[in-house]
């Protein structure tokens, strides 16, 4: 493993889930599916939604107010804010910017990254980089989507998998030490931007009445194809990360991979040769959140003591573009 030098540390997370939930069996009234298919091929029982008039930045900020209270850091003390998510409240300015006016953290330059599922991973490999190279002393690191609002609620193949959430985590520098962020390892590729996407709402095919009438501002996906590639993508990533930062999987005390599908984390658990027990999984409390689900995961682990003093964690994620990361970070 790699010496002392500055590095970012984890200093607190936090994250929030809306009241709303949806169960396989209300979704047996919506759509012709039944809570066994969705269980079977999925393993999801239930998903979070966001209340109608509330938007992203609200799960935002809750998430971010238990993140800096667990770290012990005022907003004010903050030099960046850094949101993975692609359904910010307008379509501009950023909902890092909206966030950073409700936590009234007057010193922070804020802005969104858009990767999809991969978000969070995107922005923490972000922060990290500002805080190496010296640019930030304390970032707040956020993932949050609500793709319920992206949802056509009558296609089967879709509105099953979805929930919405955020998760955020404070990040600190440490000049001297071996703990903390170890590596960030980001990829994608653009030739897959049709197998998972929302056709219009943007500058090339924008909001009209057709537009509505279609139902092309929901999410269109190739289930199969995002299943093999996303397995495959994130077992190699995840050895990259592993190399550069220089730990052996024997070495990762737990796995906190996308919470996307059940059989997409085996998979990934058994090319990667981790037992379940080091897997973390809550999937089917929340579906797949998008952004929010690698950040959300995290806190829960903190907060079930899975996570001690001295852990070496593996981060990954896989989503749309396609776009796939991942980071290992001692504890
Ligand atoms: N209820 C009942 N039947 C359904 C449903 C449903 N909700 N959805 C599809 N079916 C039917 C299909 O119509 C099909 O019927 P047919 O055989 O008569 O044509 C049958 O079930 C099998 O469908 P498949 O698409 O082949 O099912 P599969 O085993 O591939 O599972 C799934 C589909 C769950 C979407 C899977 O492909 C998957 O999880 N892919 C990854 C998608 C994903 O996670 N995307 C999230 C974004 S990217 C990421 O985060 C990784």
């Amino acid at each position: 493993m790699s010496g002392a030098q500055r590095r970012s540390v984890i200093l607190g997370t936090g994250s929030e889930l809306p009241n709303k939930v949806i169960t396989n069996e209300d979704l047996e009234k919506m759509v012709d599916t039944s809570d066994e298919w969705i269980t079977v091929r999925t393993g999801i029982k239930e998903r979070r939604v966001l209340e109608e008039g509330k938007g992203n930045a609200d799960m935002a900020y809750r998430a971010a107010q238990r993140a800096l209270a667990d770290a012990g850091v005022e907003a004010n003390d903050l030099d960046a804010i850094i949101m993975g998510t692609v359904t910010p409240d307008y379509p501009f300015p950023s909902s890092a910017c909206v966030l950073e006016d409700m936590l009234g953290a007057r010193g922070a330059f804020s802005f969104d990254v858009g990767a999809a599922c991969s978000g969070f991973l995107n922005a923490i490999s972000v922060a990290d980089s500002f805080i190496r190279t010296g640019k930030a002393n304390k970032a707040l690191v956020v993932g949050s989507d609500a793709l319920s609002r992206l949802l056509n609620w009558q296609d089967r193949t879709t509105c099953i998998l979805f929930g919405d959430a955020a998760g955020a985590v404070v990040l600190g520098a440490s000049e001297n030490g071996s703990r903390g962020i170890l590596s960030t390892k980001l990829r994608t590729d653009g030739s897959y931007v049709k197998q998972l996407y929302v056709p219009a709402g943007g500058s090339l095919k924008p909001a009209r009445a057709e537009t509505v009438e279609r139902n092309e501002h929901t999410i269109t996906m190739n289930g199969k194809e995002v299943f093999k590639i996303a397995v495959r993508s994130m077992e190699e990533i995840s050895r990259e990360a592993m190399d550069e930062a220089g730990v052996s999987i024997d070495q990762v005390s737990l796995v906190i991979p996308h919470q996307a599908n059940r059989r997409i984390v085996v998979a990934l658990a058994e090319r990667l040769g981790v037992p379940m027990e080091k897997v973390m999984v809550n999937l089917e409390k929340y579906g797949n959140t998008s952004a929010a689900s690698v950040p959300v995961a995290l806190d829960e682990a903190r907060r079930q003591g899975r996570i001690k003093n001295g852990d070496i964690v593996l981060l990954n994620a896989f989503g749309a573009g396609f776009a796939w990361g991942a980071a290992v970070i001692k504890f």
